[in-house]
């Protein structure tokens, strides 16, 4: 009981919308779902398994949150709306932790044993989240809205995107990469023998026609067009 009024105090201090207690108590589907879930839970953990998928079910039919009975949630956790969540067997949520709908918290389908993620204390999981995967989303970390996250994020990062990137650390932006530009040291490389070719053939007095994909780098380097316009 104790467990179930600090799910709607915690509900109450995180959402300006809720009203009154027993508004939050009756119509929160997080609310409903957490505490079916914890019932669950109890048989899952003392062997109970159908009974457990059966309060799960129906948990799942009530509020459109499906948290396997196996997955272990911690205290204060909040589901905001919660439509659409899906919470894997080995997933493990750590305490005041707040996720929205349409989150998952998934297997990629390769692992076997521990499959699904596990999220530290005070993490955000935003609208649409997809977390795939058996590593670590670490604390105090935010997962944007619609971010697929296929790989471990450290403590106070913000992840956003398709694969997830980290774009802040402790609420610093990270530099970012230039994905267009890609120094090619293979190419430069040959861009320098080529420079070097040039000078021998030009102080043995040799012409030789031809063309480089370095031209870019060295546009003046085609004897041939020096030719041509001579
Ligand atoms: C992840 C989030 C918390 C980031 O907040 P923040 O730390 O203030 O980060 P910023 O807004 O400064 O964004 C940092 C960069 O990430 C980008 N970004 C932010 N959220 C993004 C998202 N969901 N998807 C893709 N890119 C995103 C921003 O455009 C910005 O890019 P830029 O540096 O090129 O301008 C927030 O954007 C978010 O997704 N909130 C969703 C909350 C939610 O689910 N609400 C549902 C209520 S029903």
């Amino acid at each position: 009981m104790r467990r179930f009024i600090e799910d709607v105090r915690t509900v109450q201090a995180k959402d300006p919308a809720a009203r009154g207690f027993w508004e939050v108590f009756f119509t929160y589907n997080g609310v409903r779902a957490l505490r079916m879930h914890r019932r669950a839970h109890w048989f899952y953990l003392h062997k109970c398994g159908f009974l457990a998928r059966l309060i799960s079910a129906h948990a799942r039919r009530l509020t459109g949150i499906d948290i396997h009975p196996g997955a272990t949630i911690g205290r204060r956790c909040f589901i905001d709306h919660g439509t659409g969540v899906v919470i894997g067997e080995t997933a493990v949520v750590g305490d005041d932790v707040v996720i929205y709908q349409g989150v998952t918290l998934g297997g990629t389908g390769k692992d076997t044993g521990k499959r699904h993620p596990t999220i530290e204390d005070r993490v955000m999981l935003s609208a649409g989240a997809k977390v795939l995967g058996s590593f670590c989303v670490g604390h105090d970390s935010r997962i944007g809205a619609g971010s697929v996250v296929l790989k471990p994020v450290p403590p106070h990062s913000t992840v956003v995107g398709v694969p997830g990137r980290i774009v802040k650390t402790n609420d610093v932006r990270i530099a970012d990469l230039d994905q267009v530009h890609v120094p090619d040291p293979i190419l430069e490389e040959f861009s320098r023998l080529n420079e070097r070719i040039i000078q021998l053939e030009k102080e043995l007095g040799i012409h030789a026609c031809r063309y480089s994909i370095a031209q870019d780098i060295m546009p003046s380097a085609n004897p041939c067009e020096e030719e041509e316009n001579s």
